[in-house]
């Protein structure tokens, strides 16, 4: 059995992708081992590319929308067998033993979560991602595919989909939710599929005019262009929700508290290198409203998701290109041609 895998590797900033020989991780009795047949490109992987959150620890394998056949598992694991399609997000490992982990937080864990790539694992080999011919690691941050999803449409839910579901369903959104999707990317896309989905009425937030058409076929109830005054006003006071995924340097706070109804709440996952700006303290208590921060989501998020997704048969809007090609679709993704996610297939 081989213990090495091809990966399409960074080996410094601003280097095109390579193909590279690598180590897996070692084995042990939590591992599960996929032949990797699909990885989603998120922004998050730009940002490691880009090394916008800090340094990252070169030759890098980026990818964590992994969706793979399952090849070998150890004896600890219960959830996937040889033969199932398993799939893997942004977190690799957690304690499962500090208290936030086990209150079912463990995307938060206190001993801090192994990201999918630019970590270690508790072993400490490297974490390497899905832009590779094979990924190893831990069976509790594994899931299996549900049987009515296309692997290649399966695979952004394990991140993008992930992050968008959590904080939707952690606020409680519903039927009666008026919910601003503020950056419509691979992230935002799958914020107004689920929010659609959930019975909320949904509001494309963008900040030009290009997504507008697209955004119907979404299924949004209207599109705001963010740099248009009397489209903003037309929702002053209006929204139960915004859910942050993306923008650009010139954010400000301040347009957003004006569309959320008193106790409304701006959900931010964006998550761009340095730090959100300031913002009034008069102008936010006299808001009243709350800005809330959700990383990826917990193993019961992920189950959930799942089912919820098969169930109101959500199917992202994906477009494939070859692994080998991984390198044109990065320029791509840099250009902001995705719509919304692209999937890199072996
Ligand atoms: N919290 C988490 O756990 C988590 C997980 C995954 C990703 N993330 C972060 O979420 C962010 C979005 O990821 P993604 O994969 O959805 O990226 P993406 O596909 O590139 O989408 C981001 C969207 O934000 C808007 N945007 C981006 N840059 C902008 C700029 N300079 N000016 C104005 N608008 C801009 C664009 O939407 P419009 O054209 O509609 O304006 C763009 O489509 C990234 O920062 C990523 O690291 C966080
Ligand atoms: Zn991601
Ligand atoms: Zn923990």
């Amino acid at each position: 059995m081989s213990d090495t895998f091809i990966g399409w590797a960074c080996t410094a900033k601003d280097k095109p992708l390579i193909e590279m020989e690598l180590n897996l991780r070692g084995w042990d009795d939590n591992c599960v081992e996929l032949d990797v047949t699909h990885c989603g490109m998120c922004g998050t992987d730009m940002h490691a590319l880009d090394e916008d959150w800090g340094p990252t620890d070169f030759p890098c394998v980026v990818g964590h929308e992994i969706v793979g056949i399952v090849t070998r598992i150890g004896r600890n694991v219960t959830n996937l067998t040889v033969g199932d399609r398993g799939g893997v997000g942004p977190f690799a490992h957690s304690c499962h033993k500090c208290q936030t982990c086990l209150e079912g937080h463990e995307n938060i864990c206190e001993n801090g979560f192994i990201g999918t790539y630019n970590a270690n694992w508790d072993n400490g080999d490297k974490t390497y991602g899905g832009f590779a011919n094979k990924w190893r690691g831990d069976y509790r941050w594994a899931f299996k595919v549900p049987d009515s999803m296309a692997s290649e449409d399966a695979a952004s839910f394990f991140c993008a989909g992930i992050t968008s579901y959590a904080p939707l369903r952690n606020n409680g959104v519903n039927e009666k939710s008026v919910v601003g999707v503020l950056g419509i990317g691979g992230l935002g896309h799958f914020g107004i599929l689920f929010a659609k989905a959930m019975g909320a009425t949904v509001i494309a937030l963008s900040h030009n005019d290009k997504k507008r058409n697209v955004c119907n076929e979404l299924g949004c109830d209207d599109f705001i262009n963010v740099s248009n005054k009397s489209e903003m006003a037309k929702y002053r006071k209006k929204l139960t929700h915004i859910l942050g995924t993306g923008s650009g340097e010139d954010f400000k706070w301040e347009p957003y508290f004006d569309l959320l109804r008193v106790n409304g709440i701006f959900m931010n996952v964006n998550s761009p290198g340095g730090n959100l700006p300031e913002f009034n303290a008069i102008n936010f208590v006299l808001s009243q409203v709350s800005i809330s921060g959700s990383a990826g989501g917990s193993p019961t998020d992920m189950e959930h998701m799942l089912e919820f997704a098969a169930e109101k048969k959500i199917k992202p809007w994906v477009t494939k290109y070859k692994m080998a090609d991984v390198n044109q679709a990065i320029r791509d993704f840099r250009d902001g041609k995705p719509r919304f996610r692209f999937i890199l297939e072996n």
